[in-house]
């Protein structure tokens, strides 16, 4: 018996995340965008402190932790919906608001969950052109259809790093059709120094068709732990709430990033760390001839001029324990990402790029 799934699903190309072995001594893992620093002190205590409580369902509100971010970020609890990453919410929100004939909107070179999450729930994802590797919104709205359900804009974008200033979104969102979502991916909201930003919540407070996804896998170091938010409009907020896993988040997972939330020296650290070592490799990089793409973000993009160059810059990287990210899937092929990371790993990259060169 062959079963055949919905249209759409077999167009999707399965997801390959950041390499993470490599070489046979140590591994500096550059491909995934996490903290370099390891998770918060205080969370690995509070997941610890957990252990002996797994034998029961976790709260399937995440209330505490909602009620925390609303506190620490001023905002009602009831509109924020936690997920099992932000990815889960990309998702949620792509079924509950897109289906078939429905085009869902992103950027040339914007997060590939979109466009999965797009033909999941059986919408077409559609991209605007980025030309220069920036966040073109005039092409975006150009792209807009009477079809167009969703846009999502990550900003600062992953893996361009591009990032919108506050009053060209606000100008964007003044053209977008009131009857479109959309969605501003605030992953990398905390490491972005320009400021003329948003991270959108103001934007969710006078606008009922803007939604902002923020995530504890970044600067609050909890990849693994599989946790993400949203805030929107409280109807949004109910409709979400009604079609996620309920109980998608572990006891485990809301301990940690209720603990994580308030850790702010290791906030503070992540912050310095990502911004003095990003300077210090771009330039180092720069001084090397090579293209490095201005933007935020807790990683940088990078061009080699060439796809097989950037493929053997990569397979050089890696035989020396060093993983980069390649961004074929990305419609990047000549460059490479490359998270911050600490300065002795910023050091062996410095060393390993200027022996590549030699
Ligand atoms: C722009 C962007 N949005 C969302 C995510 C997903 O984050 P999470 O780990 O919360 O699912 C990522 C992860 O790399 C990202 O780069």
């Amino acid at each position: 018996m062959k079963f055949t799934p919905r249209p759409g699903i077999l167009d999707i190309e399965p997801y390959i995340p950041g390499a993470s072995k490599g070489g046979s001594g140590k591994v500096i893992k550059l491909s995934s965008n996490e903290n370099p620093l390891g998770p918060s002190p205080e969370a690995v205590k509070a997941y610890k402190d957990t252990a002996e409580k797994i034998f029961r369902y976790p709260d399937g509100g995440s209330v505490e932790l909602r009620e925390a971010l609303a506190k620490k970020h001023n905002m009602d609890a009831g509109r924020i919906v936690c997920g099992t990453g932000s990815d889960e919410l990309i998702s949620l929100l792509c079924r509950a608001y897109c289906g078939e004939g429905d085009e869902v909107l992103y950027t040339e070179h914007g997060f590939l969950m979109y466009p999965i999450a797009a033909l999941s729930a059986g919408a077409t994802p559609v991209k605007a052109a980025e030309p220069e590797r920036k966040t073109d919104l005039n092409a975006l709205l150009s792209a807009v259809t009477d079809k167009t359900k969703m846009v999502f804009i990550a900003n600062p974008n992953n893996p361009t790093g591009a990032l919108v200033q506050k009053d060209a979104l606000l100008a964007f969102h003044a053209k977008l059709r009131s009857d479109i979502i959309l969605v501003i991916d605030s992953a990398y909201a905390e490491y972005v120094e320009e400021e003329n930003f948003t991270d959108g919540r103001d934007m969710v407070d006078q606008f009922d068709n803007v939604v902002m996804l923020r995530t504890f896998s970044k600067i609050y170091g909890l990849g693994g732990m599989r946790v993400g938010w949203s805030y929107s409009s409280k109807e949004i907020a109910d409709i979400l709430n009604r079609i996620r896993g309920i109980f998608n988040l572990s006891i485990a997972t809301q301990a940690a990033a209720l603990a994580a939330l308030f850790d702010d020296e290791y906030i503070e650290q992540s912050f310095r760390n990502n911004s003095e070592q990003k300077k210090w490799i771009t330039s180092r990089l720069e001084d090397m001839g090579i293209h490095v793409y201005p933007g935020e973000g807790n990683f940088i993009l990078f061009t080699l001029g060439t796809k097989e160059k950037a493929i053997a810059c990569l397979n050089f990287m890696k035989e020396r324990g060093i993983l980069l990210r390649g961004m074929m899937a990305y419609g990047l092929p000549d460059c490479l990402r490359m998270t911050i990371g600490l300065p002795e790993d910023m050091q062996a990259v410095d060393e390993a790029m200027k022996e590549f060169f030699a």
